[in-house]
Formats: C-alpha cells, sequence, structure tokens
C-alpha cells in the first residue's frame, strides 16, 4: 500500500470511524513518519471537538495487590511470592479520598487485584460513605472479574464506573496470557453485564502483549467498537520479572501512540487515559499520549506502601508526577504542551447525562 492509500484511510476512518480489517492492519504496519503524523493530528483534533484542551485526572487508590488470579504477565499475580501483599481497610481508602478532594480529585478509581476480602458488604459500605462524603465526584471501581450481582449490588450503592480490560477477545491470545482456570467467555460476560447495568464501562489492552499480532489488535478494536465503551485504557506491555513472561520484550511506545490515534477516531467521545505504563516506557509519555489523541490522567493517591508493593510490571513510575503530591508537576506539564488538568468529574461526552440509575 502506498502513502496515499494509507492517508485516505487515515481520513476514511475520521469520517467514518472504521475501515476494513485489511486497511487497519496495513495502517498498524506503517512506519511511514508522514502518515502517523496524519494520524497523530487528525486524532488530536477530533479529540479537541469534543473535549478541547481539558485533561481530565482521577485519582488512582490500589486499594488491595492480594490476588486470587495468575495471570501470566502480572507481577501481583498469585504465584509470585515475592511480592510483598498489603490491603487498605476502609478508613485509609477515605483517607485517600479526602486527600484527592482537596488536590481537586472528582473522580476516584478504586483498583485492585481480586482480593476475596472486599465482599460485597464491605464495597457497599465503602461506596456509600463516599457518595455521602463527596455527592459531587464518580466512584471508579476496578476489581475484576465478579457476580453480575454483585456488580448490581454495587451500582445501586452508588458506583457510577467500572474498569475491566477485556485483554484480548481472540481466544488463542486470551489463553495463553491466562491460566486455564479463567476464562474469556467469563470476562466478556463481566463487560457486557457491566454495560446492561448501566455502568460507564472502560475495556482495554496491553500492546505488545507476547504473542500478541497485529490480527489480534485488529480483533481488539472490533470488539471495542461494537461494545462501546465510554472509556478504553491500553498501555505498552512492561515485563515484570517475577513473572512467567519477565523475559519477553516490552511493547512498542510508537504502537501504543498509533493506537490511541486509531482509537479517538474510532469512538471519537470516548475517554482515553495516557496510562501510567505509557509514562513508565519513556519519560515524556503521558504528554506523548495526550497528543496523540488521549484526555485523561490517573495520577496515584495511593499511600506509600501500597504503592511500592502495587508492582505490576518492572520500573512502574511511583513517584514525582504519578504522586498526588507531584500532581503540580503534571499540571506544569500539561500547560506546557497547550493543555490544561481540570477540576471535574470528567463524563464521556457522549453518554446520556439523563439516563436513570435503577
Ligand atoms: N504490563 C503492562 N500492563 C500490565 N497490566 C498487568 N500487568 C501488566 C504488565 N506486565 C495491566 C493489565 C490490567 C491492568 C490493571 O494492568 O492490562 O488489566
Amino acid at each position: 500500500m502506498s502513502n496515499s492509500d494509507l492517508l485516505a484511510s487515515v481520513s476514511r476512518l475520521a469520517s467514518d470511524g472504521w475501515i476494513p480489517k485489511d486497511e487497519l492492519i496495513r495502517l498498524l504496519a506503517c512506519e511511514e513518519k508522514d502518515v502517523r503524523e496524519t494520524l497523530r493530528s487528525r486524532a488530536e483534533a477530533v479529540r479537541r471537538k469534543y473535549y478541547g484542551t481539558d485533561v481530565y485526572i482521577r485519582g488512582l487508590i490500589e486499594i488491595s495487590n492480594y490476588c486470587r488470579n495468575n495471570c501470566l504477565y502480572c507481577g501481583i499475580r498469585r504465584g509470585n511470592t515475592k511480592a510483598g501483599r498489603y490491603r487498605l481497610g476502609k478508613e485509609e481508602i477515605l483517607a485517600c479520598c479526602d486527600r484527592g478532594y482537596e488536590l481537586g480529585f472528582r473522580t476516584f478509581v478504586m483498583q485492585g487485584g481480586e482480593d476475596v476480602c472486599y465482599t460485597d458488604d464491605f464495597l457497599e459500605d465503602l461506596i456509600r460513605e463516599q457518595k455521602r462524603r463527596y455527592p459531587d465526584c464518580a466512584v471508579t471501581l476496578s476489581l475484576g472479574e465478579r457476580s453480575r450481582e454483585s456488580y448490581e449490588r454495587l451500582y445501586r450503592a452508588g458506583a457510577d464506573r467500572y474498569l475491566l480490560r477485556q485483554e484480548a477477545v481472540n481466544p488463542g491470545l486470551y489463553g495463553s496470557l491466562h491460566p486455564k482456570e479463567m476464562s474469556l467467555a467469563n470476562r466478556l460476560r463481566c463487560l457486557a453485564d457491566l454495560k446492561e447495568i448501566g455502568y460507564q464501562v472502560g475495556c482495554g489492552f496491553m500492546v505488545g502483549a507476547p504473542g500478541q499480532t497485529l490480527d489480534h489488535i485488529a480483533e481488539d478494536l472490533e470488539y471495542m467498537r461494537e461494545l462501546k465503551p465510554q472509556m478504553i485504557g491500553i498501555g505498552p506491555f512492561l515485563p515484570h520479572k517475577d513473572t512467567p513472561l519477565g523475559k519477553e520484550p516490552a511493547g512498542s511506545l510508537a504502537l501504543t501512540l498509533v493506537l490511541l490515534s486509531i482509537i479517538r477516531l474510532m469512538l471519537p467521545a470516548v475517554l482515553l487515559p495516557a496510562t501510567t505504563a505509557l509514562g513508565t516506557i519513556t519519560q515524556r509519555g503521558r504528554e506523548m499520549g495526550i497528543l496523540a489523541g488521549a484526555n485523561v490522567v490517573m495520577p496515584n493517591l495511593s499511600p506509600q506502601e501500597a504503592k511500592d508493593q502495587y508492582i505490576l510490571y518492572d520500573n512502574k513510575l511511583r513517584s514525582g508526577a504519578e504522586a498526588a503530591e507531584g500532581l503540580a508537576v503534571l499540571k506544569r506539564s500539561m500547560e506546557a504542551i497547550g493543555y490544561q488538568v481540570v477540576v471535574s468529574r470528567g463524563d464521556c461526552a457522549d453518554y446520556a447525562n439523563g439516563e436513570e440509575r435503577s
């Protein structure tokens, strides 16, 4: 395919929100500077149309690194006996929120491993208290696979959003990244349930996960186009030395940026974070992500002991602009590229606000 054909693909993607799979794969494979720059600038323009130059912040609270799962890529997998484990209690979590609120956060993301100690009763009580203290804030959960009944209870308690990456919709790839007892069908069931219940849903995958091909990526894009999530989290795969995939190469920064732009053109109003993994793989990764079409960053509000132990991959960012203390640094870095961090819940632009909650 010539450059002009690829530029035509970019234009079609921008106008129709979709191009055939073979074109998509050629676009993903293209390393031509001018094609990549055209893609990036079209995505940035669409992002500005929906969100201006606003950057939404989410206060990320890593509530526990106990996990019953054993995903082959993840540093907090059950089988990693070298990981020191911790779990935050209700008051510790609320203390993080209090500090975050003062700093200007209006979304709290409770993320953790699949820790069986967080029962529905515990979480309902926590969510109700968060909603009582901060009625103007969105509560986001990122706690893995649970039953439909559990998702319903937490939604009724007031949770607004749920993040759960599908990781891979191709059964072969999903199977090679996860232990036998986990199933792609259940992962997709969770996402469908969450959507049906009324959560604003976030899904996503790692770029450059071991064994992933461009074809696999195109399948994930196709799935996400159909699901129409409110948020999509993607970041490069980064090896963790104490996991079975610890010797595999990291995912590509350039391909991650290309994907952020493609996703912005495919789902123009989607919330798209410049993830921690992107900020870890290179120093200015998050700025590059924003310039490629991302509009969200998720600074870490966890206590230091949690930050030190919630290690999904090697060299994970855990201080500086990543810490709440470094919010000023983050603000300045966004201003330096022409964007500004705003105090807002940062809802998805096309989410129907009038939609009834049950
Ligand atoms: N590299 C990059 N991302 C990872 N995640 C887990 N392990 C890694 C890794 N080694 C991502 C997964 C998960 C999210 C919370 O973090 O996609 O869904």
